[in-house]
């Protein structure tokens, strides 16, 4: 190749990647394109409680049917759910009848809903929530119901047609991370085209990993938000473990939530069987610091007032819902100790401190105000509110001082920090 025809051939990729820039924004930060999910979704999604539980002769009010969807919609909104902020109730897998209709579209089983995803998205949205369905990138879901592959445009379309809002697009059954990345792609451009309103939910990354580092850059072009980690379970040993993923990547993952597309470390088994008061506390606690989506999966039918309370906090969700859109990490790990970390909108910040110790009793944690929120959260003053495990305002702390808390085992204390100079100038205006 001669001299000119490189410099052409520099001008051309030069020029291109100039208006790659302009059009695409600053690399790395340009999310899923569709204005959704600008802070994490909040929703109830039925796997972890009910799973593919399809007998309903013998267990008709836990199987996976129009009437439990039904019943959950109306809770949703009696119950103060919805204003809480959980308006997406999502259908997982083992809604759909074993074959696909003749002519090559999904349909759901006839017996359990007898009339269909369009007349329950229909009660849903007269309800004033949206409805989210499942599917899968591969060629049966997880559960071996029929898979999207070689369907993709006829599915978004079904989807859209039926009135749905948000697509939990699972990744069982692909034959190769080739097959695997195609399809979320292709599976989010056929949503795209559909012209409707439909949050993506993906689990792109989890399926990659075991073969490949996910590119988190492009992962976040495609999808609204990713899970990175194993199903979550019942128990304070999957909660743990997803807390440790989490913090072990999160050079990897923290920099690649934001507005539009977040890390999804799986549902809130809050009000199940599991997990202890503390143990609850803490779900709710770092899924706040994570910015996570929060997925509840219980039985709204049944739920405790102590669980319900911790779902519902305000203060806790308004942690989550930040508008800043950054997610927190781990600041430090010891003595079986974890301090998280989040910055928030107005110079706040979100802490919270794990007791990770499952043996004796409350333990104390003395933090220096400096070293919290890169040492600027409390510089030169803040005021510091506990918000769980109960709420308690703890006043102005300078930044040469420390706060001891007392953390009960598997518990958290969450804190909220207000610049204290940012107080000021609001109060002078
Ligand atoms: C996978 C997903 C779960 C759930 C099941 C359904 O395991 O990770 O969240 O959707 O499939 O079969």
């Amino acid at each position: 190749m001669n001299l000119m025809s490189r410099v052409t051939r520099l001008g051309c990729a030069l020029a291109f990647c100039c208006l790659a820039l302009v059009l695409w924004g600053v690399p790395g930060t340009r999310a899923l394109n569709n204005g959704l999910a600008m802070t994490p979704t909040m929703g109830w999604l039925h796997w972890e409680r009910f799973m593919c539980n399809v007998n309903c002769q013998e267990e008709p009010d836990s199987c996976i049917s129009e009437k439990l969807f039904l019943q959950m919609a109306d809770l949703m909104v009696s119950d103060g759910w919805k204003d809480a902020g959980y308006q997406y109730l999502c259908i997982d897998d083992c809604w759909m009848a074993p074959q696909r209709d003749s002519k090559g579209r999904l349909q759901a089983d006839s017996n359990r809903f007898p009339n269909g995803i369009r007349h329950l998205a229909d009660f849903v949205h007269s309800k004033g929530l949206k409805l989210g369905i499942y599917a899968d990138a591969g060629n049966k879901t997880c559960a071996g119901y029929p898979g999207s592959y070689g369907y993709y445009d006829i599915d978004a379309k079904t989807f859209a047609d039926w009135g749905v809002d948000l697509l939990k697009f699972d990744g069982c059954y692909c034959d190769s991370v080739k097959h695997l990345a195609d399809g979320y792609k292709q599976m989010s451009l056929a949503l795209n085209r559909t012209g409707r309103s439909i949050v993506y939910s993906c689990e792109w990354p989890l399926y990659a990993w075991p073969f490949v580092k996910p590119n988190y850059t492009e992962i976040r072009q495609y999808c609204n938000h990713w899970r990175n980690s194993a199903d979550i379970y019942d128990s304070w040993q999957s909660v743990r473990s997803i807390l440790d993923w989490t913090s072990s990547n999160q050079e990897s993952v923290v920099p690649a939530a934001g507005p539009g597309g977040w890390n999804d470390p799986d549902m809130l088994v809050i009000g199940n069987f599991g997990l202890s008061q503390d143990q609850q506390v803490t779900q709710m606690a770092l899924w706040a610091i994570m910015a996570a989506p929060l997925f509840m999966s219980n039985d709204l039918r049944h739920i405790s007032p102590e669980a319900k309370g911790l779902l519902q906090n305000k203060d806790v969700i308004a942690i989550n819902q930040d508008p800043l859109g950054k997610q927190g990490y781990r600041l430090r790990k010891n003595d079986n100790f974890e301090v998280w970390e989040r910055p928030l909108s107005n110079l706040a910040w979100a802490v919270a401190v794990v007791n990770l110790q499952d043996i004796g009793g409350p333990r104390y944690y003395t933090i220096p105000i400096a070293s919290l929120g890169k040492g600027l959260a409390c510089n030169p003053a803040c005021l510091i509110t506990q918000l769980l495990p109960v709420k308690t305002k703890l006043g102005f702390y300078e930044w040469t001082k420390s706060l001891k808390t007392q953390i009960n085992p598997t518990g958290t204390v969450l804190l909220r920090l207000e610049s204290a100079s940012k107080i000021a100038s609001k109060s002078s205006l």
